[in-house]
């Protein structure tokens, strides 16, 4: 997507053939810079702390990690190293398992000799099919836009809330959640998105809103307990979010709140959907509940960071001193609630049978690993 004009992907890999680049999301959207990755624990540190993050990207950047790995030591030793230490780097987006066992069943027959070349290539492959299937995404998630403005009474515009960042930043092109806005976008279609700020690191207000604004498309930004609120009013058309990891019964995990406005877009018949590709899905988990939820720092609940008169950046203290804080990052939201998973195969019901209808190939691989 476009910065100021400029075409640009969330990682890339740089002139030299060797470093990778990506921007800095911890510095959006007051000031943007990029960082340079030059070894695997650049990449893990890049994902430990958030400058990269949203599921496929982390899945990226793990890849990345791993070709990065490859160029200082190509042997057994530092492949199994750079699996391991990429692969704690954080907990629940599947993306980064999936990303790593595909750059290790690619790497691990290889002779040593072949293996450098080899994993720059299929990193760059991860990150092009992340691009293209986000595309396919977005093409699905614009029929069911399409519809529901043909449905309205008044089809002035479409209101569409998402939550968190689910857009091309989160990924490494298009989005998930976004991809069929955008689409919608430019196809002249009158979107308005309200945009959730998604306490505690606010990526909704943060990143979400910046992405739509280089974009021109419409928003509001809103507190995330205003949501239920704008959903009785009628204010809301649809629900777009994306995931961290999906059960095979299409329980889907994603940023905390998430659950809250599955239960208010229930409760006054709003549409739900959820957008990912296949390599959110994790076909091992028979339902949501032992997804592991990350628990964040609490500094997170009791600070919140902003840009000042002076046009820095400073960071306030928002809870009494000695007040206990918890920070759970994720939430589960049952399948029940979700209207319908929308894939790069196309729109299913968030059921087994539903994924079933789409990914038949991908259970019966994993009943045969079991
Ligand atoms: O903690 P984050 O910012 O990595 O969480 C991101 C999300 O929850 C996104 O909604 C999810 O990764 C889907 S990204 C296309």
């Amino acid at each position: 997507m476009n910065i100021d004009g400029k075409p640009y992907r969330s990682i890339w890999l740089a002139a030299d053939g060797a470093t990778v680049e990506a921007i800095d999301q911890t510095l959006l959207p007051h000031r943007f810079a990029t960082v340079q990755l030059r070894s695997f624990r650049d990449a893990e540190h890049a994902i430990k702390t958030m400058i990269v993050r949203g599921a496929p990207l982390i899945g990226a950047t793990a890849a990345y990690g791993v070709a990065l790995a490859m160029n200082a030591d190509a042997g057994d030793y530092m492949l199994q190293e750079a699996h391991q230490c990429l692969l704690s780097a954080r907990p629940t987006a599947v993306n980064l398992r999936w990303a790593l066992d595909e750059m290790m069943a690619t790497l691990k027959p290889l002779p040593t000799v072949q293996r450098r070349e080899a994993a720059y290539v299929r990193a760059a492959e991860i990150c092009d099919d992340d691009v293209r299937l986000n595309r396919a995404i977005g093409e699905h998630g614009l029929q069911i836009i399409r519809e529901l403005l043909r449905k309205k009474k008044q089809p002035s515009h479409i209101n569409i809330m998402t939550h968190c960042n689910a857009g091309w930043l989160a990924t490494v092109d298009w989005g998930t959640a976004l991809a069929p806005i955008y689409l919608a976008h430019d196809a002249s279609l009158p979107v308005h998105v309200w945009v959730s700020e998604t306490r505690p690191r606010n990526q909704g207000a943060s990143l979400t809103a910046w992405e739509l604004a280089q974009h021109g498309i419409p928003h509001t930004v809103i507190v995330d307990n205003a949501a239920g609120h704008l959903m009785r009013k009628g204010e809301v058309d649809m629900v777009i979010v994306g995931s961290d990891r999906t059960a095979a019964n299409g329980d889907v995990c994603n940023k905390i709140g998430t659950y809250l406005k599955a239960l208010a877009a229930n409760d006054n018949s709003v549409p739900f959907y959820v957008a990912l590709p296949s390599s959110t899905i994790d076909w091992s988990l028979s339902d949501g509940a032992t997804i592991p939820i990350e628990e964040r720092s609490g500094d997170e609940v009791s600070q919140i960071a902003g840009r000042n008169k002076h046009h820095g950046v400073s960071r306030v203290a928002l809870t009494p001193k000695g007040s206990a804080v918890a920070n759970p990052a994720f939430d589960v939201t049952p399948a029940r609630l979700v209207t319908g998973l929308i894939t790069e195969r196309g729109v299913c019901a968030a059921s087994s049978q539903g994924l079933q209808s789409l990914f038949a190939g991908k259970i019966n691989e994993r009943t045969a690993a079991a």
